[in-house]
This record gives C-alpha cells, structure tokens and sequence, in this order.
C-alpha cells in the first residue's frame, strides 16, 4: 500500500509556503542583532514615556513597567475597538499605515522573551482583559486573545465575598506564582461594563557570570529610606560608561546566553531619582548606550526583590487613549454588538517583581575570577534605574526605579 501520509504532509507544506510567499512585507532576516545603540524598537517609547509620566510627581517608589507586555496587551485589546477609539490606540503604539507591521514586531518580541526563559532569565507572567458585567464578547475575538496575544478572559461578576480589587489581587498573586505583589496605591471601583487589562510579572535574570554567594557584606542601602541590605560582589570586564556631565554610570550586565540584558544607571552619589528620571529620552539613552565601552569593574550590588503595582489609566490619557475610559464615547463594537454605551476600559494595571541575586544562568555556577587591573568602582547602594532589553528584538521588557530595599529599616545611622 501507499504510504498515506506524505501527501497530507506535501500539502501542508505548500500550504505554508503560501502564506509566507504572500506576506512579503518586511525584509526580516537581518545580518546582525539590533545594536544596543538602535532603540527603534516601538516599546522604547512607550516605556520611556510612561515611566517618566508616572515618575513626575515624585508620589510612585519603586516603579516598574514592563513596555513589551503592556505594548501587546493594548495593541489586542485595540482589535476591539472601532472609529476614534482604535485610532487612539494605533497612535500610542505608533501605528501608522500598516498594524501589521508593529504588531509583527511585538510578536517576534513575545516569542523571544518566551524562548528565553530558563536560560537568560526565570519569568512568570500573566496576561488578562477583565470584563465586568459585560455583554457576552465577541468568541473570534476571544480566541484571538487566547491564542495569539496569550491573554485569559476573566468575567467579573457580582460576588458578595471578594470584591473586584481582591480578585484581582489575587489572580495578579497566582499569576506570579504566589510572589508577594504589592497593593495599587487607590482602590478601584468599577462599572457595569468596564474592561480591565492586566499583567503580573515576575522576572529575575540570570547572569553570565554570577556574583559571589558568599561575602554578601550587609549595608546601608541610602535610597529614599535607608534600610539594611546584603551586597554582592564581583570583579571583570563588563560594558560600561561614565558620563561626567550628568554625573551618572551607565553599565551593562550581560545575562546567561547573551539573549538578553540588564542596564544600570546609577548616579555618582546618593541622591533621589528624580534628576536622572528627567535625563531620561531616547536621546540620551542612545548616546550613552552608544558610549559602552570594556573596562575592567568591580561590581557591587543589593541582594534584594522589588514589587511594584501601578495603574496606568492618568498616563495613558495624557499620551492620547481618552475615548476608550468614555462609556459614552468608547467605541468597542467589535467586541460586541451590544456594547455601545456600556463597554469601557476600566483600568491598566501591572503587577511587577523584580529579584537581584547572584546566580549565573551555568547549572555548575562556578566563579571564575577575572584578572582586572584598577577596577572601576561601581557601588550600588543607593536607588538607580534598571532597564532589561531582549537582545535579538531590541525590545524593552522592562523599565524601572529602585528608590529603595526593603530590608530592615535603619533609624539611627547618618
Ligand atoms: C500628580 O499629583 C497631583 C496632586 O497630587 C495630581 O492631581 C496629578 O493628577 C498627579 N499627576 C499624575 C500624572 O499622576
Ligand atoms: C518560564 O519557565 C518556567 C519554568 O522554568 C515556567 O514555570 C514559566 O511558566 C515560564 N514562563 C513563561 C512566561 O512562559
Ligand atoms: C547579543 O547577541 C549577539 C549575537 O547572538 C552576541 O554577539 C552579543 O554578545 C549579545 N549581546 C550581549 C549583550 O550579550
Ligand atoms: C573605548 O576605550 C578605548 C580605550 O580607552 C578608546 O580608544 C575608545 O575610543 C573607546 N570607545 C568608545 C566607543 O568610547
Ligand atoms: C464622555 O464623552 C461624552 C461624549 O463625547 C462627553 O460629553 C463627556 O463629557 C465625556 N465624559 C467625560 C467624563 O469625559
């Protein structure tokens, strides 16, 4: 008999060929990574944006966002919507003429991220649009949700017990995998046909070369309190800027396999973010990461875990997206028939952790010391900026402050 299989298989080939052949658009294969110095990637300038936004009023500590997963979420939830209100969307996330292009670009991004984990980093994300009391929702929609943004559906009801801010809380909790998350400065309330997008997200990197376990002295970290914090150490050659104008160090730490990494900037002294936070455009940024350059470091950094929980509806207005918080004025039709008047997005909300520890990504982990000559200091007890970068994208995945630890609090030092 003929083997059956080879032509079902020969179909599917030429299948696929033809959706390939008939989306020529971008030339994607490029001969080399995207330099740190090109931050063309559109989560730059929603993540710069946003950050300094939320930053301005000096109110928010410890804050991070993670661009790329936020990017996504609204670029999906964009798919909903219709007229003024999508095109409020397009222009946040810069879409122009063609929203495939973009969302093509956030694709690629998502998957790397998610290829990357367990080797440069340990990530636990999750993603979901929230709908209170809402008419039932488009099902091709849903599904796209699902399957192609990795987005839950989750309705809100009434519930007697929880309210709405405690569920949340809690699937932001499990979404982290029981990681402790921090509470949103304002409880929420929300209407009959609110939508709430949300993402938890806990990472911790994985270093190319890890940090000493032991001799983890413990300090005064000086950030906007000062607290009591183990430092770890270590020396080598690492990618590193100083920039004596603006007083601040730039330095990169590559994370295991190089599929991605961690830039610090760190002030010359103890101070609190706000300057530097006002130094931050894409500009600047890619100046400095332009000015990387080998030099032998002595590293020292906190031990330490932050978590962060923000509502990013204020900002979000601020850069345009004012229709969809109207229930008059929303336009969610493609999300449902029945929605006009009533759907609404109720809230942006982001749960992050971010963990410093000393692991490489190497299963041995075995230090192998690095011969440096007169070594930079670069000391990182007090607050600094934290920006983590998928290297094959470019994407940002994440920005953030560390205005201070957590440790111990210190009441009767300096
Ligand atoms: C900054 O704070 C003021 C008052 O505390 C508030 O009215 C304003 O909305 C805040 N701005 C942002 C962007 O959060
Ligand atoms: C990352 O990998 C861990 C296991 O190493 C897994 O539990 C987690 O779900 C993965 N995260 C994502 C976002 O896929
Ligand atoms: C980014 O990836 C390229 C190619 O895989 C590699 O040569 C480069 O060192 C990586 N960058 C970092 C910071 O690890
Ligand atoms: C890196 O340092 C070397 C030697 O100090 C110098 O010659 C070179 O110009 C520097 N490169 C950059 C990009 O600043
Ligand atoms: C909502 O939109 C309607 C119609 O455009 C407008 O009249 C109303 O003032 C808006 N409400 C708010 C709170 O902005």
């Amino acid at each position: 008999m003929q083997p059956i299989f080879p032509v079902p298989l020969l179909f599917l080939l030429l299948a696929q060929q033809s959706v390939w052949s008939s989306t020529p658009q971008e030339p994607k294969v490029q001969g080399s990574p995207p330099e740190i110095s090109s931050l063309h990637h559109p989560t730059w300038s929603l993540g710069l944006q946003l950050y300094r936004s939320l930053r301005t009023n000096g109110s928010q500590t410890n804050t991070f966002i993670p661009p790329l997963l936020l990017a996504n979420s609204l670029l999906a939830l964009g798919g909903g919507a219709k007229g003024s209100t999508v095109s409020q969307f397009h222009d946040l996330l810069r879409i122009t003429k063609n929203e495939n292009v973009v969302g093509e670009t956030l694709t690629t991004a998502q998957k790397a991220v998610h290829e990357s984990n367990g080797t440069s980093y340990i990530l636990r994300s999750s993603s979901a649009l929230f709908s209170k009391q809402a008419p039932e929702l488009e099902k091709s929609f849903l599904e796209k949700l699902q399957t192609h943004f990795g987005m839950q559906h989750v309705a809100l009801e009434d519930a007697q017990k929880q309210s709405d801010m405690e569920k949340l809380q809690y699937w932001a909790k499990s979404g982290m995998d029981g990681e402790e998350t921090a509470a949103l400065k304002t409880a929420l309330e929300f209407k009959a046909g609110a939508m709430i997008l949300a993402n938890a997200l806990h990472f911790k990197g994985l270093w190319d070369r890890g940090f000493y376990h032991e001799n983890q002295d413990v300090r005064s970290f000086l950030g906007t309190k000062y607290t009591k914090v183990p430092m770890m150490h270590r020396s080598g050659v690492y990618r590193h800027y100083e920039d004596m104008e603006n007083m601040v160090q730039v330095l990169e730490l590559g994370l295991w396999e190089g599929k991605a990494s961690i830039v610090l900037l760190l002030p010359f002294h103890v101070e609190s973010l706000a300057r530097l936070d006002r130094l931050l455009t894409l500009d600047r940024l890619e100046k400095w990461f332009g000015k990387l350059n080998s030099t032998s470091m002595a590293l020292s950094l906190p031990r330490t875990k932050m978590s962060s929980a923000v509502n990013l509806q204020k900002q979000l207005a601020a850069m345009g997206l004012v229709d969809a918080w109207n229930e008059t004025s929303a336009d969610f039709s493609t999300l449902s028939s029945l929605g006009q008047g009533k759907l609404h997005l109720g809230a942006v909300l982001h749960w992050t952790t971010l963990e410093l520890a000393p692991e490489s990504g190497s299963k041995d982990d075995v230090l192998e010391d690095e011969d440096v000559k007169k070594p930079k200091i670069f000391y990182a007890d007090h607050s600094f900026i934290i920006l983590v970068r998928d290297n094959s994208t470019g994407a940002l995945l994440m920005i953030g402050a560390l205005d201070h630890t957590d440790g111990p609090a210190i009441h009767d030092e300096l």
